[in-house]
């Protein structure tokens, strides 16, 4: 019985599922709460912090190819954006030239205020200083392709990069590096070489490799394209949970629409080297204005049904 001044019932088992917010306990029975209790309908809209990526008119060119023609990102703390186009968009050049693993012809891009490659005066800068200077201005990556390296064990591939780049001690980089493995669920391989791990582990790797110096935004490749079908929801599973209970700011470039419209908070639309349309999921890939966007999604709808 509950009686008018006893507390509203709480039922640990339910949680809101507000796909960005952290599990919280709910009234059991609405019906039960007192009229003064406060009971929220809707959660809270998401507010995000200040810009961490900033990228102004953005073009790249290999040879005659036109890959980036006049891209324009902005991406804040916080905030979850999926990347989505057809293959040759321009995906992967643009994640690759928010970090200067691609050199950009024209434009600009700002990492937390850092246009990394570069000093103050614009020089170009040598590539032990270039990783430095992602760590700096807390940028990793996830590649498609795992990018692993594949003589080195599970956790000198953690830990390796952590004192070669950041100078870290050994004791302190395999600390950090068992830390992250049991964080996506490696601890038992961390002896083990890449090539006895499945895809998905070794992407777990990738995964960890990249959040070893605490970055404030990760950039994901298609980090499930390479891996056979069964692997790609223990990988997701893992950006998931960085997603909404890390609340890490990312870029996630992905064919994977259920994905993308659960975890992202803004869909961008690219289609030959430009941004045809961006917004809420429930905007780009629910009711998207461009032709080009629906019939992306069509496809990749029939596609990842299939
Ligand atoms: N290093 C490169 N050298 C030459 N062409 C490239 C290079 N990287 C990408 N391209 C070309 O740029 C275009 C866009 O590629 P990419 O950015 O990989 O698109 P997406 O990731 O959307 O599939 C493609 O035509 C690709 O062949
Ligand atoms: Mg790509």
């Amino acid at each position: 019985m509950v009686g008018p001044g006893s507390p509203a019932p709480t039922a640990p088992g339910r949680r809101c599922h507000h796909p960005r917010l952290r599990p919280c306990a709910l009234p059991a029975d609405p019906a039960l709460v007192r009229p003064t209790a406060p009971v929220r309908a809707e959660p809270p809209p998401r507010s995000f912090g200040a810009a961490l990526i900033e990228g102004h008119a953005l073009r790249k060119s290999f040879g005659d190819t036109q890959v980036l023609r006049g891209v324009d990102l902005a991406v804040r703390q916080g905030e979850v954006v999926a990347l989505l186009g057809p293959s040759g968009s321009g995906k992967s050049t643009l994640l690759r030239t928010i970090n200067h693993l691609e050199g950009l012809d024209d434009g600009s891009v700002l990492v937390s205020g850092t246009a990394i490659g570069y000093d103050e005066r614009g020089g170009e800068l040598r590539e032990r200083r270039i990783a430095q200077q992602r760590v700096a201005a807390g940028v990793g990556m996830v590649f498609q392709q795992f990018n692993l390296f594949h003589h080195l064990t599970v956790r000198e591939n953690v830990a390796g990069p952590l004192r070669w780049v950041q100078g870290m001690s050994r004791e302190a980089a395999r600390a950090r590096a068992d830390e992250l493995l049991e964080q996506v669920g490696l601890a038992d391989r961390a002896d083990a070489l890449p090539r006895h791990l499945s895809g998905g582990q070794q992407q777990r790797v990738g995964i960890a490799r990249a959040l070893a110096p605490r970055p404030r935004v990760l950039l994901l490749d298609e980090p499930t394209s390479a891996l056979d079908p069964e692997l790609v929801g223990e990988v997701l599973a893992v950006i998931r949970d960085l997603a909404r209970d890390e609340g890490l700011t990312m870029i996630i470039a992905t064919h994977q629409l259920d994905f993308a419209r659960d975890v992202a908070d803004t869909v961008v639309f690219m289609a030959g080297g430009v941004v045809v349309e961006q917004g809420p999921p429930e905007q780009v890939i629910t009711a998207p204005h461009h032709e080009a966007t629906r019939r992306f999604v069509g496809a990749t709808t029939v596609e990842e049904h299939a």
